[in-house]
């Protein structure tokens, strides 16, 4: 075991030295020529001139070393009623002759590929068979609508779509077939062919020419090879949501991510090869790319497919027996997944029915993780909870209880320190230059550049990328979080400085949602904040003032709009709340007070800022928001 202390500092002040070693655990058919070229600013390049194929040291790699036997992945499907283990050889094989597939119908190295599908073991496949033909893909999460979707292909240009026939809620099938074609009626941007995934539950209509099925598709190809691709091309794009409705394409490199992520297994998580790690999270999102595909996977580990939800597949004690079963180590997961646990079960009743001895640690991230929540599972689960803060664009932690180090203190509320990498800063919000003193509240900014693994760019839009994260902090990589750091260096992640939320641990853009808002035809003006929400941490909340005129019922507005939400965007956005209102409360210069109707929503002390334009529509806003209950107590 290393020194926490000696390793951080030495990644800061000798990053080639430390990534260049962290870098041996990786094969590589080139090596590189420089660990970090940092010629060009704020492009820097993580393993410059190597070459290596990710989907090999995923894969064949390990069969190579002997681990062909063991399981690589484990759907474990509540919902289907399914366990399906695959090994090392077996996964290799099914990846090598997708990829062969994929070649037959076009796919090859640079192009990009869709991958739309719920979470089955293929979502996985198709994901290490683009790795594998250097293709780069960009999964969408299933929750999304096919407008989303659209938007994507219309960005990132696949030759490709891959797609499941369906995916499964509970109660209801989601047909994502009709979603498919729909959102490429939408879009500008034809992809050539298309790969269905019929599942049981679902048989999706085929299009002749375009469509293909993907049983029909491997029993003809040949097993491809691994194709070396340079360290700095990308893996994958995955789009987040920035500020606007336009998703931001984060762009992962091959080289960068294969090193972070091998060595976060170790340090961060305390995983070592052949350990059983589970990440309850989905495909869709960053957490499912790296710790239920990729970095169990680069370590050798056994990783785990749940198609299920925390509660109501069957119950609240489905998590302890996926656990129990299949003999998992460490468990990461979102915060609202064990807030909807407690909910059910808040004895903890069920987990005495489960043997557990084989679990260490429990992760959380993706939102705030409550000291409620926290001590609810230290107590039930009797291991050690360790909160942990990273983005999409980050691709793994900024900050964590590294706990391969040895574990730190644990402090309620914090995800304890900077990881090995990240040199973090607590900016002044009204003045860049200046950083804040210990436990003062400040933009928390990076300073350039990343570790490996982060970001390079976003895809096809520089300009985009320094716009958004290193231009209003030169030198460094913003966050879009607020928060501070103790006297003991911990660092504590208050708020976003910008219109994201987080719904369930899903990352959504309120100004998304304000668009959607503002094309209804009855709507004039309208606003969206994040409101406390006891189960997802947050929920959104629309205002909307009515064009002059006219004069509806207020409940068919809500519905209206509710659905219009859900077209759009998708129901993952889980809009449910939608208020009339006359007036929005705004300053002189005509900004609207979302900060101040969020804390009105939330029943926390406000102060309306001096350039208020009309201080009484803030009674008025008083008024709806009682009426509608909120707040909720
Ligand atoms: N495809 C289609 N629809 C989906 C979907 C998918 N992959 N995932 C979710 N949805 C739908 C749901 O059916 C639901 O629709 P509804 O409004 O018709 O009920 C809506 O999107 C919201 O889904 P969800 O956020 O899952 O809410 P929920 O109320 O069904 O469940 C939790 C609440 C807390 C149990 C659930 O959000 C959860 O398990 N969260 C864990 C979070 C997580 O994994 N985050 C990833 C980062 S680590
Ligand atoms: P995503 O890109 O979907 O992973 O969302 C990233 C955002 O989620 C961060 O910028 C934070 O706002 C929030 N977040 C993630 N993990 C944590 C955490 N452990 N504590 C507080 N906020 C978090």
């Amino acid at each position: 075991m290393g020194n926490f202390e000696e390793d951080y500092q030495r990644s800061l002040q000798d990053p080639d030295g430390f990534w260049g070693d962290a870098a041996a655990e990786i094969s590589w058919s080139k090596p590189w020529d420089k660990v970090l070229n940092d010629s060009n600013p704020p492009f820097y390049k993580w393993f410059d001139g190597a070459e290596l194929n990710t989907c090999y040291n995923c894969l064949d790699r390990h069969v190579e070393d002997g681990r062909g036997d063991q399981d690589a992945l484990i759907y474990d499907s509540p919902m289907t009623g399914q366990v399906k283990k695959y090994t090392y050889s077996e996964l290799t094989d099914l990846v090598a002759r997708f990829a062969g597939g994929l070649a037959d119908i076009g796919v090859s190295k640079g192009d990009r590929v869709i991958i739309y599908m719920p979470m089955v073991p293929e979502a996985a496949i198709a994901m290490l068979a683009c790795a594998r033909l250097g293709a780069i893909h960009s999964v969408v999460f299933g929750g999304f609508a096919p407008k989303e979707l659209a938007t994507r292909i219309d960005d990132s240009k696949p030759v490709c779509i891959i797609a499941g026939s369906c995916g499964l809620e509970p109660g209801r099938i989601v047909e994502y077939k009709p979603l498919l074609d729909e959102a490429i009626e939408l879009s500008t941007h034809k992809p050539s062919s298309c790969v269905v995934l019929q599942r049981p539950e679902c048989v999706g209509s085929m299009i002749e020419g375009r469509d293909h099925d993907w049983e029909e598709l491997v029993s003809k190809s040949a097993p491809a090879d691994c194709v070396p691709v340079a360290a700095t091309d990308p893996l994958y794009i995955l789009y987040t949501s920035g500020t606007t409705g336009i998703p931001k394409g984060v762009v992962r490199d091959n080289g960068g991510h294969a090193v972070a992520l091998k060595w976060s297994m170790k340090y961060v998580y305390g995983i070592d090869p052949g350990e059983v790690f589970w990440a309850a999270s989905d495909v869709g999102w960053v957490v499912g790319h790296s710790y239920i595909v990729y970095a169990p996977l680069l370590h050798g580990c056994t990783t785990i497919m749940f198609e299920g939800k925390p509660v109501g597949t069957p119950d609240a004690g489905t998590f302890w027996r996926v656990i129990q079963d299949h003999k998992v180590k460490a468990l990461f997961t979102a915060p609202t997944a064990f807030r909807a646990i407690k909910q059910q079960d808040p004895k903890a009743e069920l987990i005495k029915d489960y043997d557990l001895s084989n679990f260490v640690t429990l992760f959380l991230a993706g939102e705030r993780a409550d000291p409620d929540t926290i001590i609810w599972a230290q107590e039930s689960l009797k291991v050690p909870v360790i909160d942990h803060w990273w983005q999409t664009e980050t691709g793994w932690a900024i900050g964590a209880n590294c706990i391969g180090y040895g574990m730190k203190p644990v402090k309620l509320g914090s995800p304890t320190l900077p990881v090995p990498g990240y040199d973090i800063r607590i900016i002044d919000e009204e003045d860049a230059s200046t950083e804040m003193k210990t436990g003062e509240i400040g933009v928390i900014a990076v300073k350039l550049p990343l570790p490996p693994g982060t970001l390079p760019t976003l895809w096809h839009n520089d300009d985009g990328f320094i716009k958004s994260y290193l231009s209003e902090v030169p030198g460094y990589y913003k966050t879009g979080d607020a928060g501070y750091i103790d006297e003991d260096g911990y660092l504590f992640i208050m708020a976003r400085t910008d219109d994201i939320i987080n719904v369930a641990g899903h990352r959504l853009s309120t100004g998304g949602m304000e668009e959607v808002l503002a094309g209804h035809r009855d709507v004039a003006e309208c606003a969206v904040i994040g409101i406390q929400d006891k189960l997802k941490g947050q929920a959104p909340l629309g205002f909307v003032v009515l064009n002059a005129g006219v004069n509806r019922d207020y409940e068919d507005v809500r519905k209206e709009l509710v659905g219009l939400v859900r077209e759009k965007i998708g129901p993952v956005a889980a809009f449910k709340m939608a208020l009339v209102v006359d007036r929005l409360p705004k300053t002189r210069s005509g900004k609207i007070l979302r900060g101040v109707m969020r804390k009105i929503a939330d029943g926390e002390e406000y102060n309306a800022p001096a350039t208020i334009d009309d201080p009484a529509i803030l009674t008025e806003i008083t008024t709806v928001l009682k009426d509608a209950g909120l707040p909720t107590g």
